[in-house]
């Protein structure tokens, strides 16, 4: 039975061309350096106290794979101690007791699994994970992170999507660093 303060996010940064990533998964451009006077700048503590009120993360094999890498580079891990549910059909590496690896059918896990479970459930990308999401209409929320690039091409924010979503302008919010956050409700 699902829990109706449940609440599931979709949460990813792109560029203002739609784009995830690169086509070959690269995310150099998330760097970017530019100022915006009127924008917000993040009080200390804002992100971690905002991460706090995220209980677990639902991720796609790639987006894992993508976060492998990135702490084998150093870069650390950004799920902190967080339960996160990465999708798979294959054997991946477990590099953390958090994690927890899950194939099948998406709308039974989120419903079945997750929704009695966990408040606040995030799913952190890609884009074939967040156009089932949507697709299987289990999403309550759309938070878009837009940066000030243009890539021209790469992997798109909602892969192959068939059919119109609607949505609710909830917050827009912008930020010293030129970025545009905009947080959409899915309309049931
Ligand atoms: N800019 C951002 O904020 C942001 C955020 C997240 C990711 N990214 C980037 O996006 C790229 C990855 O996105 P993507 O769209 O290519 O892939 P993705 O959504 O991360 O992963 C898709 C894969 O997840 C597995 N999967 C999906 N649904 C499943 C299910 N129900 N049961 C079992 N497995 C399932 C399948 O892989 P298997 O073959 O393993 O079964 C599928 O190919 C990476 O480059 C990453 O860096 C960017």
């Amino acid at each position: 039975m699902a829990n109706t303060d449940s609440h599931v996010t979709i949460h990813m940064a792109a560029s203002l061309d739609g784009f995830i990533a690169r086509k070959d998964g690269s995310v150099d451009w998330l760097e970017t350096s530019d100022e915006f006077a009127g924008g917000e700048s993040m009080a200390p503590g804002f992100v971690e106290a905002f991460l706090k009120t995220i209980d677990c993360y639902v991720m796609g094999s790639r987006t894992y794979e993508t976060a492998l890498s990135f702490e084998a580079k150093g870069f650390g891990w950004s799920y902190g101690d967080k339960p996160t549910f990465v999708l798979t059909h294959r054997e991946l590496p477990r590099i953390r007791d958090t994690i927890e690896f899950y194939s099948g059918d998406l709308a039974q896990f989120v419903n079945g699994r997750l929704r009695p479970s966990f408040r606040s459930i995030w799913f952190a990308g890609g884009g074939a994970v967040s156009a089932e999401c949507l697709r299987l209409g289990l999403a309550d929320e759309v938070r878009y992170s837009i940066l000030p690039v243009l890539i021209g091409d790469g992997i798109p924010f909602f892969e192959k999507l068939d059919r119109d979503v609607a949505l609710h302008l909830v917050e827009v919010k912008s930020w010293k660093n030129g970025m545009v956050e905009l947080r959409y409700d899915v309309r049931r």
